[in-house]
């Protein structure tokens, strides 16, 4: 027996991720094929807190499959964290009869959207919506496939440089704490060594391998740096590098917020249509408290109290062991 749903609310909160035009998209229609009236809220939670929530039609999402971004705005809400914020976004929900949510975003948003769940009894679905790769319960986040097309695609115009110049580039890539971008770009892009905050490689180890490059004839080398390992960014790592290893004139290039950019890939077209089909069919079904994830190509639900407080070691044992076969 299908729960009486009438209004459903979308938002998109924290980094942004290319493939949130896509999702939202998918929520819209798929609310409204089954007869829901569907809503967007404006600038993640600071929407709900300011009622910046508009209605949205069919043709509300009408060619934004292939934009970047997000049509509905993004924010980084710290007064969603206070009991008082919480309280009036809430009110605001209730007061334009809102049964349902669902938040596109990272851990941060889920972390907020179980809150309001679990204090007002709001009924929520997730959809992990960030480049960082970093959820449990998702083989692939939104996002992610294209922030690591954007990172190979600048690592091969950086090589052809390299290569003119016979010089060593220290290339900096986000993440936050997961190295699941710089993993992935490391073996697509052909890159000598990377350096992820999951694995404590020793510069003496990253050293010997750089000159074991240098006696193999190698003119030019790229090593990818994960922006949260332990030796620091890209321009500290460089800079203890260099202090030992002089054999290339080395430079630093720091990718930053280029990879939450750009259409979406078609993998993340793909994905976020399905995530956001997914998630209003949890809710239609009366389901709360869920993630909606790609486990293997089945669209799965975890709970996003297991997504948050499960770690999630994604970095695949292949690849890692590959970073150093590859680049003899
Ligand atoms: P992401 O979702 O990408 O991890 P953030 O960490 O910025 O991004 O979280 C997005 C938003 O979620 C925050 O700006 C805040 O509004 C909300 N949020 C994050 N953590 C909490 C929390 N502990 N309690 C309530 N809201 C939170
Ligand atoms: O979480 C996505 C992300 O791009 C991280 O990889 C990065 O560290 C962070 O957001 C940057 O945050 P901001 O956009 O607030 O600078």
């Amino acid at each position: 027996m299908r729960p009486n749903i009438k209004n459903i609310a979308v938002l998109t909160s924290g980094g942004d991720a290319p493939g949130m035009n896509a999702c939202i998209r998918a929520v819209v229609r798929t609310g409204i094929y089954n007869g829901v009236n569907v809503f967007g809220v404006l600038q993640g939670y600071q929407g709900l807190i300011n009622d910046n929530i508009i209605p949205m039609d069919a043709r509300s999402v009408s060619n934004i499959i292939h934009l970047g971004g997000t049509i509905l705005k993004t924010a980084r809400c710290l007064e969603f964290k206070t009991d008082e914020g919480m309280e009036i976004a809430f009110r605001n929900l209730k007061s334009r009869e809102i049964d349902g949510l669902v938040v596109i975003g990272g851990d941060g948003t889920f972390t907020g959207a179980q809150k309001l769940g679990e204090k007002y009894g709001v009924q929520v679905i997730g959809v992990p919506g960030t480049i960082d790769n970093d959820l449990y319960g998702s083989d692939f986040t939104l996002g992610y496939d294209t922030a690591i097309n954007t990172v190979i695609d600048a690592i091969d115009k950086i090589r052809d440089t390299a290569d003119s110049h016979d010089r060593l580039f220290f290339i900096e890539v986000m993440g936050r704490d997961s190295g699941c971008i710089a993993l992935r770009s490391a073996i697509a892009s052909g890159a000598e060594a990377v350096l992820l905050p999951e694995k404590a490689t020793s510069l003496n180890e990253l050293i010997a391998q750089l000159e074991t490059g240098a006696s193999t004839k190698k003119s030019s080398s790229i090593v990818i740096v994960s922006e949260g390992h332990k030796h620091g960014g890209a321009y500290d790592i460089a800079k203890k590098v260099k202090e030992r290893f002089n054999h290339y004139d080395t430079k630093v290039t720091i990718l930053g917020h280029l990879q939450r950019g750009g259409s979406p890939s078609s993998f993340d077209r793909i994905l976020a249509s399905r995530l956001g089909f997914a998630a209003v069919n949890e809710l239609l079904k009366g389901n709360t408290m869920q993630m909606v994830g790609l486990r293997g190509n089945e669209i799965k639900t975890t709970s996003i109290e297991e997504a948050l407080t499960k770690h999630a070691f994604k970095l695949e044992s292949d690849l890692l062991e590959m970073t150093k076969v590859l680049s003899i």
